[in-house]
């Protein structure tokens, strides 16, 4: 993958996404298989050069999740991370095979105290190893990128020394990550000019930013990097990733599209497709994307003041620097309600960016309908809930059928559920401390497990008393946490349907081990 210029002068520069990687990595973001193939394909039609897929050595779940991204992928490079050993690499590369443009992507690290304390390692053994990792990719793939881990914090000779001698081994992009988010824009800037002048090979590769947010500057840090001579940016959909995250791939599109004026750079990125990625990494992940977040937050286009939306209303520029429709944010909010029919629902999916075959139109269409029976308006935010809540939960085994709860100040609240497990019907009555506790009760006398319930956060998706409840729940068991979202005018049957959602997520992964270990 190069970097070149394009017609209007400007130079083109790679995205390289690590949603599944770096993102899924992060606590509580852990992703089913269908959900990555999904969030794939998104990127892959939204015009991500790169998608790093996964660390294929880390599970036989993510080696499995890189290979079928690997075959699936119809324009991007696909990318699996590997550390410097030889089974590693090894893995990525039989994980990637299947891939129209397979990459590894192998890193090691190289500041003083990564060599000292977690490598336990010489910076001459590193150097060695740099040179025989990059070697044993290069036999296996022509696509090689080599990171130096903690580059930010590395000496700078050894630095220019490990890079040097990775491109000579057949490192066709070399990244320097700022991976404890610790540099500032000028000096991560500088770092680059200083290593692409000082190497004699640098002129053969690519370089990349990979800026982590511990400071709030990953965005900043990353166009910097491209001033200093970088030309690919590692970043992820709503910026998720170890700790306070990594640069958010939208912030940085925007970025360089808005201020064409004083970045020269331009991304194949439709910007139009960049609110429905967002809102797809959020639904499987279970992150909500904070209301005032740069671009994609709810906020990001929505103006209350009476002053701004007088100036609003005067010239749209007075207060927006990007028109929503850019985005993928439609500009005026038709309101749905029961009389609304196939075609206008149609035509209201199509504005949100969703694209339903026959069979999931009728069913979200019969869902959109029971909805719009219980509430007067439905909006844009009702719908996007309610088509991503049966994305995630396509491949479920247990489903609530009904629910009845009995709650107010006499007590004791009761709840008697039916659930539906694998086409048997279950009922039970259950007692608990306030309602939606009895409503957990009940799933677990008919569920039950050990799993400890980490979150239960629930917020309005619309605003006034007939708003969508969405309720976010996480359970944790044997070290491994999974999330779940649900939505419905009731804030029970969300609570039920997403405490459930999370245990059918737990059910799939136990399924997945078992089948790995029987293999
Ligand atoms: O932050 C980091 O250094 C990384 C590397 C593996 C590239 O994620
Ligand atoms: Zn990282």
């Amino acid at each position: 993958m190069s970097a070149s210029k394009s017609v209007n002068s400007k130079d083109r520069v790679v995205i390289f996404d690590t949603t599944l990687r770096d993102g899924e990595q992060c606590p509580g973001a852990t992703m089913t298989l269908e959900e990555k193939l999904q969030v794939a394909d998104l990127l892959d039609e939204m015009g991500v050069d790169i998608i790093e897929a996964g660390f294929p050595i880390a599970s036989n779940g993510d080696f499995e999740a890189v290979s079928m991204i690997a075959s699936r992928v119809k324009n991007a490079v696909v990318a699996g991370l590997a550390r410097a050993g030889v089974k590693d690499i090894e893995r990525a590369g039989e994980a990637v095979r299947k891939a129209r443009r397979p990459r590894i992507h192998t890193f090691l690290s190289t500041s003083p105290v990564h060599m000292k304390y977690k490598l336990q390692k010489e910076p001459d053994e590193v150097l060695e190893m740099v040179i025989a990792s990059v070697t044993r990719a290069r036999n296996l793939v022509a696509d090689v990128e080599w990171s130096a881990e903690d580059g930010t914090r590395t000496e700078h000779d050894f630095l220019c020394r490990c890079v040097e001698a990775a491109i000579k081994a057949g490192a066709t992009t070399i990244n320097i990550p700022d991976t404890v988010g610790y540099t500032a824009p000028d000096e991560y800037r500088a770092l680059f000019r200083m290593v692409r002048e000082r190497v004699p090979n640098a002129d053969k590769a690519v370089f990349s930013v990979h800026c982590h947010n511990d400071l709030g500057m990953a965005v900043a840090n990353s166009v910097a990097g491209l001033e200093g001579g970088a030309r690919q940016i590692e970043c992820t959909i709503n910026g998720i990733g170890e700790r306070a995250g990594n640069a958010a791939l939208e912030e940085v599109v925007m970025a360089l599209k808005v201020r064409g004026d004083i970045f020269p750079f331009e991304t194949g990125i439709r910007s139009e497709m960049l609110t429905r990625a967002s809102k797809l990494v959020s639904a499987v992940t279970s992150f909500p994307v904070q209301y005032n977040k740069a671009i994609v937050g709810r906020n990001a286009f929505a103006h209350e003041s009476g002053i701004h939306q007088d100036g609003m209303l005067k010239h749209t520029q007075t207060y927006e620097i990007m028109t929503p429709e850019t985005v993928g944010v439609a500009k005026t909010s038709l309101v749905m309600g029961k009389h609304s029919g196939r075609n206008a629902f149609r035509d209201k999916l199509k504005g949100l960016g969703y694209e339903l075959s026959d069979n999931e139109f009728e069913d979200a269409f019969n869902r959109f309908k029971a909805l719009a029976d219980q509430k007067k308006h439905v909006y844009d935010e009702d719908i996007e809930a309610l088509v991503d809540e049966k994305i995630a939960t396509a491949t479920d085994r247990m489903k609530v059928l009904s629910l009845l709860v009995v709650a107010g100040t006499l007590g004791p609240q009761v709840a008697t559920l039916t659930l539906e497990i694998d086409g048997v019907h279950k009922t039970v009555q259950s007692q608990g401390n306030g309602p939606v506790d009895a409503c957990f009760n009940a799933i677990k006398a008919i569920v039950p497990h050990e799993a400890m319930l980490e979150l239960y956060q629930v917020h309005a998706v619309t605003e006034g008393t007939d708003a969508q409840a969405e309720v976010s729940v996480r359970l944790a068991e044997a070290g491994k946490a999974v999330t779940a979202k649900a939505a419905h005018p009731d804030t029970l049957v969300a609570s039920a349907k997403a405490y459930l959602g999370a245990l059918n997520k737990l059910m799939q992964k136990r399924d997945r081990l078992h089948a790995t270990a029987a293999e």
